[in-house]
C-alpha cells in the first residue's frame, strides 16, 4: 500500500475542489468532457460533474479511486474514476474540453497536457510554490514545488486567462499563499 493509499483510508479527510476551480468555475463550458488528473479524493471531479460535464478522474491510488466512485455514486454524478498512472499513460491529444490538475507536479507531462486539450479547451492548474509563507504545508522536496513564474512558463504555448502567484509580498495574512494557480486556454473558438 502506498503512502497515498494509507492517507486516503482516513475517512475524516475533507474532499474539496482546488481554489482555482472554485474561483473560476464561471469560465467552465456548460457541456463537454473534463478530466481530473491525479484526482486524489476527487474534489475537482465532483465540482465538474455538478456543473454538468462528463468527467473522468484518474489517480494511481486504488484507495483514492474507490473513494471517488463511492462519492460519485452517492450523488448520482457522471464520473468515471480509474486507477491510472498518468506519467506512463498520459491523456491522448485533443481529447478534453477541460483538464484540472491540483497539487500534483510532473513537469514532463506539461506538453502532453497542453496537447490533450481540444480547441478552446481549458486547463486549470494549481500547486505549491517554493516561495511559500507556510513551507511546512505541501511537499518537502524542492523539485515538487514550482519556481518563480514557472507555472506560466510550463504552459506558455497556451493562452493565459488567469494567473496568481503572490510569493511573500505585502500582508502575508491575506491572499493566495503557498501555491500558484492558472487557467490556460488552447487557442481556438470560445465555447458556449
Ligand atoms: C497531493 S495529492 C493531490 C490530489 C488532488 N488533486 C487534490 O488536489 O486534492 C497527489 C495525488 O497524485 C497522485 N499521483 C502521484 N503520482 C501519480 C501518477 N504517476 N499517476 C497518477 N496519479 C499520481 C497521488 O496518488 C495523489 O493522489
Amino acid at each position: 500500500m502506498s503512502d497515498w493509499d494509507k492517507r486516503y483510508a482516513d475517512l475524516t479527510l475533507r474532499v474539496e475542489p482546488a481554489r482555482v476551480l472554485e474561483d473560476f468555475a464561471h469560465l467552465l463550458p456548460f457541456q463537454g468532457e473534463a478530466l481530473d488528473l491525479a484526482c486524489g479524493l476527487g474534489g475537482n471531479a465532483l465540482l465538474l460533474a455538478k456543473q454538468g460535464l462528463k468527467v473522468r478522474a484518474w489517480d494511481r491510488s486504488p484507495q483514492a479511486i474507490a473513494r471517488v466512485r463511492e462519492a460519485s455514486a452517492k450523488e448520482n454524478l457522471d464520473i468515471t474514476a480509474e486507477v491510472r498512472d498518468v506519467v506512463h499513460l498520459p491523456p491522448a491529444p485533443e481529447s478534453w474540453d477541460v483538464i484540472v490538475v491540483s497539487r500534483f507536479l510532473e513537469r514532463s507531462l506539461a506538453p502532453a497536457l497542453a496537447a490533450a486539450l481540444r480547441c478552446g479547451g481549458l486547463l486549470y492548474y494549481q500547486t505549491f510554490v517554493r516561495e511559500a509563507v507556510h513551507p511546512e504545508k505541501g511537499p518537502r522536496r524542492r523539485e515538487y514545488r514550482l519556481g518563480v513564474n514557472e507555472l506560466s512558463e510550463l504552459f506558455s504555448s497556451l493562452r493565459l486567462i488567469v494567473y496568481r502567484e503572490e510569493g511573500r509580498l505585502g500582508d502575508l495574512g491575506k491572499g493566495l499563499r503557498d501555491e500558484a494557480y492558472g487557467v490556460f486556454q488552447r487557442n481556438g473558438h470560445t465555447h458556449g
